[in-house]
């Protein structure tokens, strides 16, 4: 399993990294990619880690070399937020990086999964799928958005509310990553029960919880260490489905036939070749109808936006 990290030396590149390097499986290997110079001094650190994954750094000319025999690409290269923005306000300068990164992938490994964590992903997973398609090697059950750290949040919050483990909860959040587009489906959650204002206000918290993170870090960017754990979780549980294994995420990826959106997060079976089968998300409460229906207007025309910027 060769898996590269593209912006590996950032917040989130190297927290997942670091995950990455001491949880796949034995004989990985794990490349990583910046545009910063320290890239391969990060390497050289995890290297002295010892589990048998091997790291490999590749500065900002060698992007083929690490590229090149992935089985899985991640993507946090970009800019993060800072206090006063929104997501969209990333979309200038990350869709540029994430359009050239994938038309990379496309050329060296167009057969890897891909998980897209630059935000806004509601949109640069929509511009990732465009340049794969003009390079004729779109397949749509291998893109991903990561929206695994909705989940871990939704967990974390509704395990600290109720007195419970952390383990036993699971929160199903569909939709997109971005605001209102966050939909945590707490009429699901097996074994609790929730005030209508628990609801309303657990809701705002999930759907907030990115801007918690970037007023507390004070302008020094966005959730790195959550997001790092998130995003290997997402990968540790694409390696376990490409060995074999039945494994269901929940994840932003192209929804056929759907009345929602394009894109849509949903509960997700992968397998060896990614997106195994996407599965129903289940019968809504009236609050969660009414949430969805008011959010996806705004969710397509993010989607729009993305394929507007790759085909002008
Ligand atoms: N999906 C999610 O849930 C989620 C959560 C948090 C943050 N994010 C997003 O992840 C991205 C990264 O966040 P961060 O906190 O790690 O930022 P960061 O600034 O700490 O790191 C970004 C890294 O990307 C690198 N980079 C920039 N352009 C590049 C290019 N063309 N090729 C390769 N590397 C490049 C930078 O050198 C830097 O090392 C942001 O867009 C942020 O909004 C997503």
């Amino acid at each position: 399993m060769k898996v590269a990290v593209l912006g590996a030396a950032g917040g989130i590149g190297q927290a997942l990294s670091l995950l990455l390097k001491t949880q796949l499986p034995a004989g990985s290997e794990l490349a990583l990619y910046d545009v910063a110079p320290v890239v391969p001094g990060v390497a050289v650190d995890l290297s002295h880690i010892p589990t048998d994954v091997a790291v490999t750094g590749h500065g900002k000319d060698e992007l083929a070399e690490a590229l090149t025999g992935c089985d899985i690409v991640l993507i946090p290269a970009g800019v993060p937020r800072k206090p006063g923005m929104d997501r969209s306000d990333l979309f200038n300068i990350n869709a540029g990086i994430v359009k050239n990164l994938i038309e990379a992938v496309a050329d060296n490994c167009p057969k890897a999964c891909i998980g897209v964590i630059t935000n806004p992903v509601n949109t640069t997973v929509a511009i990732a799928a465009e340049v794969l398609k003009a390079k004729g090697v779109y397949d749509k059950n291998k893109l991903f958005g990561v929206t695994t750290l909705d989940v871990i949040r939704s967990e974390t919050f509704v395990a600290n509310l109720k007195g419970l483990k952390t383990t036993e909860v699971h929160v199903p959040v569909i939709g997109g990553h971005s605001g209102t587009t966050i939909l945590p489906l707490l009429s699901q959650v097996e074994g609790v029960s929730f005030t209508d204002e628990e609801i309303a206000s657990l809701t705002t918290r999930i759907q907030n919880a990115g801007t918690e993170v970037v007023e507390a870090k004070a302008g020094g960017g966005s959730a790195t260490l959550s997001m790092g754990q998130a995003a290997a979780r997402f990968c540790l549980s694409l390696v376990a489905a490409m060995q074999g294994e039945a494994v269901i995420e929940y994840t932003y990826v192209q929804v056929d036939g759907s009345d929602d959106a394009a894109f849509f997060a949903h509960p997700v079976r992968l397998g060896a070749n990614g997106v195994e089968e996407i599965l129903p998300y289940g019968d809504l409460s009236d609050f969660e109808e009414n949430a969805k229906n008011s959010m996806l207007e705004g969710l397509r025309g993010d989607i729009k936006m993305g394929v507007d910027f790759v085909n002008g």
